[in-house]
């Protein structure tokens, strides 16, 4: 799940790795390390546990210099976040850096201690190191011992290889793990995203699954699973890096929950002309395939699943259109039963999470219309590999909890029901009223977010607590899941959520007066039937907290709290009761000191399985 750079160049490029790891940091921060080749042809390397600002102290004390080397921030699979275990790894004149999981590792690595060759780390990666060391002794090349050494390796590699007795080339190879190569003037580059290179190109190659690349300052040759020689598109990308710094905000958690307003309204622009949902960046054929879709079939993990969730309820209650939704790492391993005239929908805010694309995969070869990608970056492997896409324009998202890139992903999605409302001439009512309610939305955000103090003060009554329960129903039930994640993400607090019908079918048995209960009570048809499961749970002593809006009749007392919201039309209303429940976590995870932006154990983009 890591991120890897690599860079041959006729100019130091320590200072290189270091700002494109900084970059990546986003993939995994458990630890970081580099190797370059120096002046004297010797490797130099520099492994730290923790993030990359360690390692960067760690270079600034060596004074490294090198015009070839390769770096990597860590997400452990295999082998505890220890320097041992921190990449690059050697075998002997061979380093390399590992983005993946090596399945058969422990098969390998029995073959290569017969073979005597000694293991210094736990990883799975380091057999890489030894098998190409290894095949080095037949083959008279680098890139002929890799091409022997990858059909011996089963699982996922991203992966960059040097040789110090040819220190003028980068062998990369990409299964599973995104590399993108950055072209530059006398010199050439090798990355996990496009984004770690742009302080020295913007000239891209995005190698396809099983390239071989050979990378010199001056060449670069692309190969395919065959050895073949292969043409990929050098691409001229307008993409940059606006992580900008945190201005007024404490956390970028923080600063893209208050930048909802305007990630909504900019995933809404050119998209809503004179009343009427326009996805002009489908094209004209595209509204031929979607007016044949009879079903819906929605692939996602985590956050952006929940967001699945959410839409499923518009599709079916708006359109009747039948939808499902599927956990990627599930649906990948399971034999799915296609429905007719069924699209496929990924949802990522990455667009590289490495279930999700073995789902978009799979999907291809077993009866799908086509698919579709609501992804929040352009130039991602999942839009690149999917039929259709739509962008949501959250921004980067650098808080690995998911805020905006949800909150817009249920906009995006919400355009998609109008825009097959239209296409199959269901009332324009429906398409009308969504659209009037998505333009209310930024506003109706912002107003809401004057409230934050509310919930600061709320957030003193959870961080002493162990666990914690959210409730909703309909729409809003993956709300209430989308709630209970934030808090476990970044607060570390166990909380489950519930739909607030099946409380009573097991779980009502955790009620007493210390498990705080979150029940999400917009003013919508089903809150007399929450009401009931309110007084279910107030009868039984537990202890309530009930975000509702001014029109609903709760009395507060010392066991049920109450938090009024603003007016929210009821179609928007899902999103609306998301931001007090992202503000109550990022509260609690500030009380509790944790790492908000980078809470332990995740990585913002899981580019493994
Ligand atoms: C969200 O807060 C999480 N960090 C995580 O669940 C995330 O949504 C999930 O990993 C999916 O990522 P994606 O949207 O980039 O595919
Ligand atoms: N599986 C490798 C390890 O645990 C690589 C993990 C990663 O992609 O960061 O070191």
């Amino acid at each position: 799940m890591c991120g890897i750079i690599g860079a041959v160049a006729q100019r130091d490029i320590t200072e290189i790795l270091i700002e494109g790891l900084r970059r990546l940091e986003y993939r995994g921060y458990d630890s970081a390390g580099l190797t370059i080749i120096d002046d004297k042809g010797e490797f130099q390397r520099i492994r730290r546990v923790g993030k990359v600002y360690e390692l960067s102290s760690a270079t600034e004390c060596k004074s490294l210099h090198g015009i070839i080397g390769i770096a990597h921030t860590r997400w452990a699979t295999h082998g505890e976040p220890t320097e041992y275990n921190a990449h690059p790894h050697l075998s002997n004149y061979i380093a390399i850096a590992h983005n993946g999981i090596i399945e058969n590792a422990e098969s390998l690595r029995q073959q290569l201690i017969a073979k005597n060759y000694h293991f210094t780390s736990e990883t799975d990666s380091e057999v890489i190191a030894h098998m190409v060391h290894d095949k080095c002794q037949q083959s008279t090349t680098l890139v002929k011992a890799v091409i022997k050494v990858l059909t011996l390796l089963q699982g996922t590699y991203g992966t960059v290889i040097i040789d110090r007795r040819q220190p003028d080339i980068i062998v990369a190879v990409r299964s599973g793990s995104p590399l993108v190569i950055g072209l530059g003037i006398g010199e050439n580059f090798i990355a996990s995203d496009p984004l770690a290179l742009l302080p020295v190109t913007h000239r891209f190659i995005y190698l396809e699954e099983g390239d071989i690349a050979e990378i010199s300052s001056r060449k670069v040759t692309i190969f395919n699973k065959q050895g073949i020689p292969v043409i990929r598109n050098t691409i001229e990308t307008t993409l940059h890096y606006d992580a900008g710094d945190k201005g007024e905000y404490r956390h970028y958690m923080q600063k893209e929950i208050y930048q909802q307003p305007t990630a909504i309204k900019n995933t809404l622009e050119k998209r809503i002309k004179h009343e009427h949902v326009e996805l002009s960046e489908l094209g004209h054929e595209a509204e031929q395939l979607l007016k044949r879709v009879e079903h819906i079939q929605i692939v996602a993990c985590g956050t952006s699943y929940n967001a699945g969730l959410v839409s499923r309820y518009w599709f079916e209650s708006l359109i009747g259109l039948s939808c499902d939704v599927e956990i990627a790492s599930e649906f990948r391993y399971r034999k799915p039963v296609v429905r007719k005239n069924s699209l496929f929908i990924s949802l990522s805010q990455s667009g590289e999470t490495a279930d999700t694309l073995a789902a978009l995969r799979i999907s291809k070869n077993i009866g799908y219309l086509g698919s579709l990608a609501i992804c929040n970056v352009s130039s991602s492997s999942l839009i690149r590999e999917s039929d259709l896409s739509i962008i949501t324009k959250a921004g980067v998202e650098i808080g690995v909890a998911s805020t905006k890139a949800f909150t817009t992903q249920l906009t995006v999605l919400l355009l998609l029901v109008a825009k097959f409302s239209q296409l199959n001439n269901r009332p324009v009512s429906i398409e009308y009223e969504i659209v009037q309610a998505l333009q209310k939305l930024p506003n109706r955000i912002e107003h809401l977010l004057s409230f934050g103090n509310v919930i600061e003060n709320l957030a003193k009554e959870f961080s002493e607590k162990n666990h914690a329960l959210f409730l909703g129903r309909g729409s809003h039930y993956p709300i209430a899941m989308e709630g209970a994640l934030k808090l476990k993400e970044i607060s570390y607090i166990h909380a489950e959520a519930y739909a607030a019908g099946e409380l009573k079918h097991g779980p009502i048995a955790l009620i007493d007066s210390n498990m705080p209960v979150i029940v999400i009570a917009p003013n919508n048809k089903l809150i007399e039937k929450l009401k009931s499961n309110i007084e279910e749970i107030r009868a039984r002593g537990g202890l309530l907290y009930i975000f509702t809006d001014k029109n609903n009749e709760f009395i507060n007392s010392d066991s049920m709290k109450i938090i009024h919201l603003p007016y929210i039309e009821t179609l928007t209303s899902p999103i609306f009761y998301t931001i007090p429940l992202q503000l109550l976590s990022y509260y609690v995870a500030l009380i509790k000191g944790t790492d908000v932006d980078q809470p332990r154990n995740l990585a913002k983009s899981v580019t493994v399985e």
